[in-house]
């Protein structure tokens, strides 16, 4: 249910937070794309006596990376075929990719992108001369389900009239669904495994951001879609700038966190994504490389990608670098080393692209395409239009200078880590992609704890989901959760932990600050505890400076990497002297939590791949260039919560679909 906006400063948190228990079959934790789709999709295969709730720390009409709203959905086959679809990603992302996982979702997100047309998403249509009509134009072409043509981009992406898209997404969700049956504003912290099954899901433990109460929620099964990770890396803004990230501040690494502590089984949690954007606002360039066919320009206003020195160092990733389009990491390398060999800045030719559009279009037109270039920033990264504003940038006159930020995970945009998931149960699918669950039987998107499923940034191995494909693979996962709770209808799940100890654990950083705020006269410096704000800078500075940040280009060393780890063992030492006085800082103490967790996986697996996969996400100096004969797999990794222990491994990559 959807709790009013909060008045005037935060909540003060009280010692003793109210509990509530509930107990439903189907357990959905997080709001976003994944999510939404999932909730869309449930209630269409459970019968009526069975159960489900919603589980979103945020409000589902805005949370989530789709929060701002998008100007293109990156995911839509269209004429293309799931082969295809899959030869793009495996590119892009360098060979080693879950192909099954892939070809499966490229069946099916189409399907997405038709309801969101249909629940009144506007997408942009070619006219019967080929021209470009957005909006309500648009529209009086028909839909893409009846044949209508959508503006490409490129191959797979689309544009739309994005700004209300999460809402849109958000409002069929909780149609279908129901408004009871969902939770808002609610943060989980932890998942809780089964009494009498190690490996078997049980519930999840969070707590009211609005209000003080606690929430403990027994499921028989259970899908986190929380998101991917930020705010792990020093962001390159500062000051009064530093909110503002590319990727949505509030995905914490929740998804990775709470399920690796209890057991379920990581990959590729070396890859990040650093993307190229607008300097300082994050703005995308995906609609001005593909649309307006801009270039980007060195410092000299050579176009770099087409050089001689380019090409030789393409080659060297050959046969990714050497492909048709340039893998997203690599087109980084390219601009790191222009900026390395002192040729930067980088800088979008905004100005010729705009003017050779123009030569074909009218004075109305060319005000429409102008308009368009504002609009794709208006739609998905707002900050990025005030930004030209402010300094008196406009785009046909002025060219702007593009960045790799800083580092985030995630697993649906151009990156890949995440959880390993089963892939579907086809005869065409290596065993070794499928998970058994307890009964012997095949769930798709199942991870390898039963019953715990996931979807979006959540599925490891399988990137440029984007979206669109979030939406489908959650629906997908749900139905499969359907599926599990019909197979398992007699169990019931049972917490090894009291609820008493649960309040214990989640509202211990409320009870560390009540006990100490009076020792000290200024509230956040105090020798008895740390606030959630000053360990976020330490864990930027550490990861900044020793793991791969922006502070070395990007590069990494064993040494540092060692040093690092021991940095991060003493922030988790000191995470249970972190304290919180109000709700807010509550939530902002459990997602440092889940922050440093996430980070420490990330660079557990760095430390373990002995190459250097992704140039231009991130370099591990040591181990320069790639290695197939050794690395050409997958980088696993779990954590025992028994044993308290975390073993990283390869597991081997198979190809299904093969070269052109
Ligand atoms: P999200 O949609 O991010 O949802 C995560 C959800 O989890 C949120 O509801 C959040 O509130 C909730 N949550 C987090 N932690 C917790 C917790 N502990 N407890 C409870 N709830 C929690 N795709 C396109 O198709 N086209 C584009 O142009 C495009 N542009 C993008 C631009 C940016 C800046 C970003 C970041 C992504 C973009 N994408 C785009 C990709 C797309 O937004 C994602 O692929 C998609 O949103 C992933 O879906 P998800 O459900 O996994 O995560
Ligand atoms: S966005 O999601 O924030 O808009 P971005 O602008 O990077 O992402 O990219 C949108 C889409 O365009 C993605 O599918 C991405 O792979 C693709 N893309 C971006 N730049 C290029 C490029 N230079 N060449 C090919 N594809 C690109």
């Amino acid at each position: 249910m959807a709790i009013p906006n909060k008045p005037l400063g935060e909540i003060k948190a009280v010692r003793d937070p109210e509990v509530i228990e509930k107990e439903v079959d189907i357990l959905i934790v997080g709001g976003g794309m994944a999510a939404c789709g999932a909730a869309f999709e449930v209630k269409k295969w459970m019968s009526d006596d069975q159960s489900v709730l919603v589980v979103d720390k945020a409000a589902m009409d805005r949370s989530g990376a789709v929060a701002q709203g998008l100007s293109a959905i990156n995911t839509y086959l269209g004429e293309n075929l799931p082969d295809d679809y899959v030869r793009m990603v495996r590119n892009d992302l360098m060979g080693i990719v879950r192909e099954d996982l892939i070809f499966d979702l490229g069946c099916h997100v189409d399907d997405s992108v038709h309801l969101f047309e249909e629940w009144g998403l506007p997408v942009w249509k070619k006219n019967e001369e080929g021209k470009n009509l957005d909006g309500k134009k648009g529209q009086k072409m028909g839909t893409l389900k009846s044949g209508a043509k959508p503006v490409r981009t490129g191959k797979w992406q689309i544009m739309i009239n994005g700004e209300s898209y999460k809402r849109i997404v958000s409002e069929a969700a909780k149609l279908a669904i129901g408004e009871d049956n969902i939770l808002e504003r609610v943060f989980i912290v932890d998942l809780l495994l089964d009494k009498n099954n190690d490996n078997q899901i049980a519930g999840a433990v969070g707590f009211s951001v609005r209000e003080n109460k606690i929430y403990i929620i027994k499921c028989k099964t259970m899908m986190v879609a929380c998101g991917g990770a930020v705010n792990i890396y020093q962001p390159r803004s500062v000051g009064e700038g530093k909110g503002r990230a590319w990727y949505p501040v509030w995905n914490a690494g929740s998804t990775y966190t709470m399920c690796m502590k209890v057991g379920a089984e990581l990959t590729m949690m070396e890859n990040r994504f650093t993307p190229a954007r607008f300097k300082d606002g994050y703005g995308p360039v995906g609609a001005w490389f593909l649309l307006f066919k801009a270039k980007a320009l060195n410092g000299l206003g050579e176009s770099y990608v087409a050089s001689d020195a380019a090409k030789a160092e393409l080659e060297k990733y050959a046969p990714y670098g050497t492909a048709a389009i340039t893998p997203t990491c690599l087109r980084n390398h390219l601009m790191l080393f222009e900026m390395k060999e002192g040729r930067g800045p980088i800088m979008m030719d905004t100005v010729s692209a705009l003017a050779e559009l123009g030569k074909s279009l009218d004075k109305k037109e060319l005000k429409h395409l102008e308009s368009e270039a504002w609009e794709d920033f208006l739609d998905m990264t707002c900050g990025q239009a005030n930004l030209w504003c402010a300094t008196n940038t406009l785009p046909e006159k002025k060219n702007s200078e593009v960045m790799p930020t800083e580092p985030y995970l995630l697993g649906s945009h151009s990156g890949c880590c995440g959880l390993w998931t089963s892939g579907p149960d086809y005869d065409w699918v290596p065993d070794s992609y499928k998970i058994k669950a307890d009964n012997g039987k095949i769930y798709n998107r199942m991870t390898t704890v039963n019953g715990l499923f996931t979807a979006g940034d959540g599925v490891g191995g399988s990137g440029h989901k984007f979206s669109s494909g979030s939406h489908a693979e959650g629906r997908m996962a749900a139905k499969q959760m359907v599926r599990f709770a019909n197979d398992h209808a007699d169990f019931k799940p049972e917490i090894a932990q009291s609820s008493s100890d649960l309040v214990d654990m989640l509202y211990k950083p409320v009870r560390t600050f009540l006990d100490n705020c009076e020792y000290t006269t200024a509230v956040d410096i105090n020798p008895n505890y740390v606030k959630p704000a000053g360990m976020a800078l330490r864990l930027m500075k550490a990861t900044h400076e020793y793991g791969a940040g922006t502070a070395t280009f990007y590069q990494t060393t064993s040494k540092s990497l060692e040093i690092v780890m021991e940095l991060l063992q003493v922030m988790r030492e000191d995470c249970k002297k972190l304290a919180a006085g109000d709700l807010h800082e509550l939530m902002r103490a459990w997602e440092i939590n889940h922050r440093i967790w996430t980070v420490e996986a990330h660079l557990r697996h760095i430390q373990f791949r002995k190459e250097t996969r992704y140039p231009g996400f991130y370099y591990q100096a040591d181990y320069p260039g790639q290695d197939d004969a050794n690395w050409f797999c997958f980088t696993n990794s779990k954590y025992d919560p028994k044993e308290a222990k975390w073993d990283v491994f390869k597991r081997d990559y198979v190809k299904i679909i093969p070269d052109k």
